[in-house]
């Protein structure tokens, strides 16, 4: 049996010191041990979050992460440098990086490596934009993202690595996929990774949604049988991401 495992994106939201009080807080509604929960803060935001948390079954992450180990790259933040302040989670992948920063699939290749080689938990975005979805070929560019990304990885280590479907188009817009859409992108991404793998792997992988995620929808995306949670944006620093956490099963 999959454990649900329900994260927060932040995004570019809350300063070191509101991002404390509100994860403080939030920790406090939304330790559920039945679920993993995950607070994805901004790099300058993780120590006071983890801080905050302490003592709880809520987990912080990073965004984002580069691939390389230190260097000449400016404005960088290296995996051991996540590992070492105690992040546990890493979002590799996301639409917003790709589209704003370039991001390539041999880039999430390379950042899904190097977390698993730091025991970084990795959430792989994956996820078709509007026009895919109308020309039909949202299985098609979903499968390709999946095999790219876990390309050269053992199945022991895909097993701990967490995927999100998140279509482009349900990310901040407030169109929600249906649940239908929804479990069909992820029964997609569990057949691929079966595909790539055996079976056992496929089976144990966690698929999560996101995408305007709601304390209103959740239960209903969540219940579906190939999704295991979900990455919520917007939805993730409102006062009742609670709600979101102890969903209704
Ligand atoms: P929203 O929940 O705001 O649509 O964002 C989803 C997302 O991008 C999570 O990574």
């Amino acid at each position: 049996m999959r454990k649900k495992i329900i994260a927060g994106n932040w995004k570019m939201n809350k300063t070191p010191a509101q991002a404390a009080a509100f994860a403080k807080e939030m920790a406090a509604k939304a330790d559920n041990a039945s679920v993993d929960v995950v607070f994805c803060v901004p790099y300058t935001a993780i120590s006071t979050a983890i801080n905050a948390v302490a003592g709880t079954n809520v987990a912080i992450g990073a965004q984002n992460m580069h691939f390389e180990e230190s260097g000449a790259y400016t404005g960088e933040i290296a995996p051991g440098m996540l590992t070492e302040i105690g992040v546990k989670y890493v979002i590799i992948g996301h639409s917003e990086r790709r589209a704003y920063f370039g991001e390539t699939d041999c880039d999430v290749n390379k950042k899904l490596k190097v977390a698993l080689a730091h025991g970084l938990i990795p959430i792989v975005c994956v996820g078709e934009s509007l026009t895919q979805r109308q020309l039909g070929i949202t299985i098609e560019h979903v499968r390709i993202q999946v095999k790219a990304a876990f390309d050269g990885i053992s199945a022991a280590d895909a097993t701990k690595a967490v995927i999100a479907y998140e279509p482009i188009w349900a990310i901040g817009t407030g169109v929600t996929a249906t649940s239908a859409q929804a479990e069909e992108a992820c029964a997609a991404v569990r057949q691929v990774v079966g595909e790539i793998y055996d079976a056992q792997t496929a089976e144990a992988i966690r698929i999560q949604y996101g995408g305007s995620v709601t304390a209103d929808n959740a239960a209903e995306l969540f219940n579906q049988s190939n999704i295991d949670g979900g990455l919520v944006g917007g939805a993730s620093i409102k006062d009742d991401f609670d709600r979101i956490v102890n969903y209704k099963r």
